[in-house]
């Protein structure tokens, strides 16, 4: 991995970006982040991140030291300081700061504020191509009422667990449910499903992060004539679906082909999910922000 790292302003390679350890994203996973790619250089839906981001900042109280702008100036520094053979992986993330042992806000007046960049990865294209198995994890989605899923919190915890289930069980993801048992998301990824050539994805209401690329691809649906509709999921309704795919930033949208060892619809990837996908590359491509 090479990545140049802006932390608190200060670029340096990742051997030299350092946080001091009473940093309350260190000390108590107080802090919120977005996830970024660039498409012909550019971060792409740039204002949408920001909207995300501003919303999570909020619902943790904390004040954002940038404006939109500022921050996009200070990603371009970094950039510009960074070896990238292609796209650009770009991580933001901004704490309480550093401060005394209390979760009073007043001891941290300074919000830390760190930019990752490194080369962006695309995921393996037999993934495209074959599609992959997810399982049904048993660890829940946090409940909206303790660590709300709308903040893309640096607090991972939640789905950290969930992915260790994941992958000792052999999933690409693992999908959560919610407390009452619905589906939810994945647990880097939001979820969809195709049913009589309709897209469908849980919704917000049921505890899950607002994908950008979910949000997208309600638009993108609507350009190229396919409903994407929002409703409540239950694992039956995964299993009997007749595609259903993942999507977020890094993944854009990737084919889902087995749950729980179980196949879905035919098996292999299926049109409307490769529709989707190449519609919204199209998007991407133009760096439509
Ligand atoms: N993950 N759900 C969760 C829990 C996520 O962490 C992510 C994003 C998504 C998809 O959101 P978006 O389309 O805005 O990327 C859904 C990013 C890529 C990450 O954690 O780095």
């Amino acid at each position: 991995m090479s990545a140049t790292i802006s932390v608190n302003g200060r670029i340096t390679g990742e051997r030299d970006a350092v946080i001091s350890v009473f940093d309350h994203g260190f000390l108590y996973g107080e802090g919120i982040y977005e996830t970024m790619r660039t498409y012909q250089s550019r971060p792409f839906l740039y204002e949408r991140h920001m909207r995300r981001m501003r919303r999570s900042a909020e619902l943790i109280s904390l004040e954002l030291p940038f404006s939109d702008d500022e921050l996009a100036a200070r990603i371009r520094e970094t950039t510009d300081a960074a070896t990238l053979p292609d796209e650009a992986y770009i991580r933001v993330l901004v704490t309480r700061g550093i401060g005394e042992l209390t979760y009073d806000p007043h001891a941290t007046p300074t919000p830390s504020v760190v930019i990752i960049v490194k080369p962006h990865v695309d995921p393996p294209r037999s993934a495209y191509e074959h599609g992959v198995a997810v399982v049904i994890v048993d660890v829940v989605r946090n409940h909206p009422g303790t660590v709300n899923p709308m903040i893309k919190s640096n607090n991972l915890l939640n789905c950290a667990l969930a992915a260790q289930e994941a992958i000792r069980r052999g999933g690409f993801e693992g999908v959560m449910r919610n407390y009452l048992g619905e589906l939810t998301e994945c647990t880097t990824s939001n979820l969809f499903i195709v049913k009589d050539g309709v897209a469908v994805t849980p919704p917000l209401a049921a505890g899950l992060l607002p994908g950008i690329t979910r949000e997208f691809l309600f638009e993108i649906g609507s350009e190229i004539g396919i409903a994407v509709r929002e409703r409540t999921l239950k694992d039956a309704d995964l299993f009997g679906a007749d595609e259903a795919f993942l999507t977020s930033t890094t993944r854009e949208a990737i084919p889902i082909v087995t749950v729980n060892d179980r196949r879905i619809g035919s098996g292999t990837p299926g049109p409307v999910t490769a529709k989707l996908l190449a519609a919204f590359r199209r998007a991407a491509e133009e760096a439509r922000v």
